[in-house]
């Protein structure tokens, strides 16, 4: 394990068919007012909505709504949220919806009472907050982010043609997530399969690092092997409990920092899908899948041992009479067909990408330095035009 490091997740979580019923319970330990933000109507047509609102009322709450939240989050409906926090003295937000609502949920915590704009300071500059923060909890509809035992809030710039998270501080998780499965039920099977290949993405991000042994790589192979082999299922029958929450539960798993500790990380495909998404506005996972086989395979003679590790340990690879440059590429072949399999998006020209965008997405790329290799603009650039 590499370095010294704390852990720790303050996120309860209520898991389950009867997740909701624990609602109650943990509102009582937060003031009257809570603003209620939700996205484009899906909860209202589910029954979410009145499931939640009832439990509300029956609690005494006056509730504030703040419906309308897109995916992908904009800037310009932060700001309005933060209005609606401050001007109703809000005690709570209460998150119904996936990743948007509960990043914009996260998001309208920490800038309703900043004194600064919350853009420049958090985005541009990534300063701490140094507020009030407003408590947050989340009932989670759509999975895939694990924004719902995290800190990070995205937010997209359209304007600035720029799309960015922050991963805030402790004080900054969800108080607790409420994830019962069967709420996923109802999403349309785009959303589902990205869901599932951003949760794939994640392991990878944190997996494609490093050369030393580390629990972690094993429990990110554990997820990863999950989630294909629940993947399946859930494709075939979407109602199916069993593959549903198995994939819900590794959705919070692969991005609740666990698997990142005592290791470096990569984030590359999530820097490049997120200028992708600010140029576009497509589906973050699609976003992801459109750009990762041209990354990956960029990638891999610097990170080659793990490579043929992911083939093995994940893909079931054989490895007799091969070396290991094609059994690596065995692996990343089997990866692609999965992700073919899931009927993800494997092109940036069906997102609405054209040549003429790509020097933008570059330059609006955010460069890590935890992978195998610290790209340049240049590499970027061939990786897009590779992905178009
Ligand atoms: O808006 P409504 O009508 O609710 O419809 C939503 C939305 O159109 C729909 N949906 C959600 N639950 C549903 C449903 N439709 C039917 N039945 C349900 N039960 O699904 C659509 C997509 O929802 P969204 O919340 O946008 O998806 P997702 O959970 O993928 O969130 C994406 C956002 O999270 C950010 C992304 O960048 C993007 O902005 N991310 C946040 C991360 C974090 N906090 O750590 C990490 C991720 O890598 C990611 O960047
Ligand atoms: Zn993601």
């Amino acid at each position: 394990m590499l370095g010294n490091f704390t852990y720790s997740n303050p996120t309860k979580l209520y898991f389950g068919k009867n997740a909701l019923d624990f609602l109650p319970e943990e509102l009582k330990k937060y003031g009257k007012n809570v603003m209620l933000c939700y996205g484009g109507g899906s909860i209202k047509k589910n029954g979410i909505y009145d499931q939640v609102i009832s439990l509300l009322q029956a609690g005494g709450k006056t509730v504030f709504e703040d419906g309308g939240v897109m995916p992908n989050p904009t800037i310009e409906k932060l700001y309005e949220g933060c209005n609606i926090a401050r001007e109703n003295k809000v005690d709570f937000i209460l998150a119904v919806g996936g990743g948007s609502v509960c990043d914009y949920a996260k998001a309208v915590s920490v800038s309703a009472y900043c004194s600064d704009d919350p853009w420049g300071k958090y985005y541009l500059r990534m300063e701490d907050v140094e507020n009030e923060i407003i408590p947050v909890g989340c009932v989670l509809t759509m999975v895939g982010t694990g924004s719902e035992m995290n800190s990070g809030a995205v937010i997209t710039n359209h304007a600035q043609k720029l799309k960015i998270g922050h991963v805030f501080g402790e004080n900054v998780f969800p108080k607790f997530a409420v994830l019962n499965p069967v709420f996923t039920y109802t999403l349309p099977r785009d959303q589902m399969v990205a869901g599932i290949y951003d949760i794939f993405n994640h392991i990878c991000e944190q997996y494609f690092s490093g050369e030393d042994d580390n629990t972690s790589d094993y429990i990110a192979e554990g997820l990863m092997k999950s989630l294909v082999h629940s993947s399946r299922i859930a494709l075939r029958n979407p109602t199916d409990y069993e593959a549903r929450s198995n994939i819900m539960w590794t959705a919070t798993w692969a991005l609740n920092t666990l698997i990142a500790k005592g290791k470096s990380t990569d984030w590359m495909v999530h820097m490049i899908g997120q200028s992708v998404g600010a140029y576009t506005n497509a589906t973050h996972g699609m976003t992801l899948s459109a750009v990762s086989m041209a990354y990956y395979r960029h990638i891999c003679p610097y990170g080659l041992s793990k490579f043929v590790r992911f083939a093995t340990h994940v893909w079931n690879v054989e490895t007799a009479n091969k070396t290991d440059e094609q059994i690596a590429t065995d692996g990343l072949s089997a990866m692609e067909r999965w992700m073919r399999e899931l009927g993800l998006v494997m092109n940036l020209s069906a997102l609405g990408v054209h040549e003429d965008m790509l020097n933008g997405i570059a330059s609006g790329t955010l460069m890590m330095n935890g992978g195998y290799k610290t790209l340049t603009k240049r590499e970027i650039l061939d990786i897009l035009r590779e992905s178009l």
